[in-house]
């Protein structure tokens, strides 16, 4: 049976899941009955949620979990987090708990600054191209004033147009490098619309420009998009107490506080020295921002791919955060570019992006950027104070165990049994599946 398709984006939903359920899955009946399963029973909210993307035929379920007693700038929020690794809310709450007695988390917005490029090839010297720019900025801020005029009156809009000159890395290869202020939304659409003028707007200019021969007419827009590395939209946040705080927590691991502390920066320091550790060190970061960043309906793989840049920026990939440690007071904090948005895209549109947002007060996107930033950071926090201390493995494998449980078909019973058995002992697959075993040969 062949196995591909023409005009699969044609067929209705139910048409995909039949010829999937016959010319893929193991049996199509049970297939097709489980897909449909997972699909909501009001039709309005389906079609919603089918509009996101395409070709969708079924829904993909991820627990939506909250992280309360985060204390940012003087406020407590509960943040919500969908994400599908154990212990990760546990981390960013237990983490949030701590803070809370010691000040809680502070952030500031650095800027807002997003950035889009128009990427261009012309033939001519780049100190003739750099004179044509004078006359051609203003022509392109014209060009678009019907796209920018709603978000100029917002407060937002166009706040720069620089020529960026490659040609000596690739001969004729220049840039526009367009800055802009979204206001609060994450702004990709409209950066994209603006961008797309200015490349009509360019290779209208150099057609009918009076100042230049025929030779320099001769411009070809090779692409034109916003940059997901936004540097300049960006939030410091941090937490600090005095090293004295750790005593409690300390003295669990049998401990100093102080000792405590400098393990914890040297841990930092050693993710800002060697960029193996420093990938897992800021995994651990987005495995809290990716949270927040999904549970209100933003885009996680822009603001990784642009976090990740950013830990380069000096040439080697590093830690996001650093630890620092004087006159007893120990600091942990962070810069992270972060471009999100309350209004538009799906903030608006998925049912519980809105009730997120709501949970959170209505923030604004600067609001939001620093809950964010704070989970990062807070997340950051628990797992390198895991590893200093009892491992990972140990709060990891216990927040598993309902996986492994799960897994091995637990019923309500042996669920119950195994988690008092386990809050004392370690967890590891074999031993969930030992125990169950011998659960299961005594009854
Ligand atoms: P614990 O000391 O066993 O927790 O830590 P506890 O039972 O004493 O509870 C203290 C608080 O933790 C609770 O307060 C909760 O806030 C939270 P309460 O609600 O009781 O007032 N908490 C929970 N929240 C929800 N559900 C739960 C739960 N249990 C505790 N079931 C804990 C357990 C997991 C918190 C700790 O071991 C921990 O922080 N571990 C770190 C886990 C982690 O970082 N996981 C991420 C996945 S691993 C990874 O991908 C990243 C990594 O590679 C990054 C790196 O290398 O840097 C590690």
């Amino acid at each position: 049976m062949t196995k591909s398709i023409n005009g699969f984006s044609k067929l209705s939903k139910a048409e995909k899941l039949e010829w999937l359920g016959e010319t893929y899955a193991d049996n199509a009946a049970d297939f097709v009955q489980e897909m449909k399963s997972w699909q909501y029973a009001d039709n309005s909210m389906q079609r919603v949620i089918d509009g996101f993307t395409e070709n969708a035929v079924a829904n993909f379920a991820l627990p939506y979990s909250i992280a309360p007693n985060f204390l940012i700038n003087g406020q407590v929020y509960a943040v919500p987090m969908v994400i599908e690794e154990s212990s990760v809310v546990a981390a960013a709450s237990s983490a949030a708990k701590f803070w809370l007695d010691r000040g809680g988390f502070h952030a500031e917005v650095i800027d807002t600054v997003k950035l889009g490029q128009v990427h261009f090839r012309w033939p001519g010297n780049p100190e003739r191209l750099r004179e044509i720019f004078q006359n051609l900025k203003p022509v392109l801020i014209e060009s678009a004033e019907d796209l920018v005029a709603n978000m100029k009156s917002r407060g937002g809009g166009i706040t720069g147009i620089e020529l960026i000159d490659f040609a000596d890395v690739e001969p004729g290869y220049y840039q526009l490098r367009v800055s802009f202020q979204t206001c609060d939304s994450m702004g990709a659409n409209f950066i994209n619309s603006v961008l797309e003028r200015f490349d009509q707007t360019l290779e209208a200019f150099f057609t009918d420009f009076e100042g230049i021969n025929d030779e320099e007419r001769d411009v070809e827009v090779i692409m034109s998009i916003l940059s997901n590395y936004t540097p300049e939209c960006a939030v410091r946040v941090w937490a600090e107490c005095p090293i004295s705080s750790f005593r409690e927590l300390a003295i669990k691991q049998g401990m100093e506080a102080e000792m405590l502390a400098e393990r914890f920066a040297m841990a930092v320091r050693i993710a800002q020295i060697d960029t193996y550790r420093a990938t897992t060190h800021n995994k651990g970061i987005y495995n809290g921002i990716d949270a927040v960043v999904l549970a209100t309906g933003n885009d996680f793989r822009a603001i990784e791919a642009g976090g990740h840049t950013f830990a380069s920026r000096d040439g080697q990939y590093r830690s996001l955060s650093s630890c620092h440690i004087s006159d007893g007071n120990f600091t942990f904090e962070m810069t992270v570019p972060l471009a999100m948005g309350t209004v538009g895209g799906l903030t608006a549109l998925h049912p519980l992006a809105k009730r997120s947002l709501e949970l959170l007060g209505h923030p604004s996107a600067r609001e939001l950027m620093c809950i964010a930033a704070s989970v990062g950071l807070a997340q950051n926090f628990a797992a390198v104070r895991s590893l200093i201390t009892t491992g990972i493995q140990k709060g990891h494998m216990k927040m598993h165990l309902t996986n492994i449980l799960n897994h091995l078909e637990a019923t309500e019973e042996e669920m119950t049994s195994a988690l008092s058995h386990f809050e004392h002992q370690t967890v590891s697959f074999s031993a969930v599946r030992g125990y169950l075993e011998g659960l299961r040969e005594t009854h």
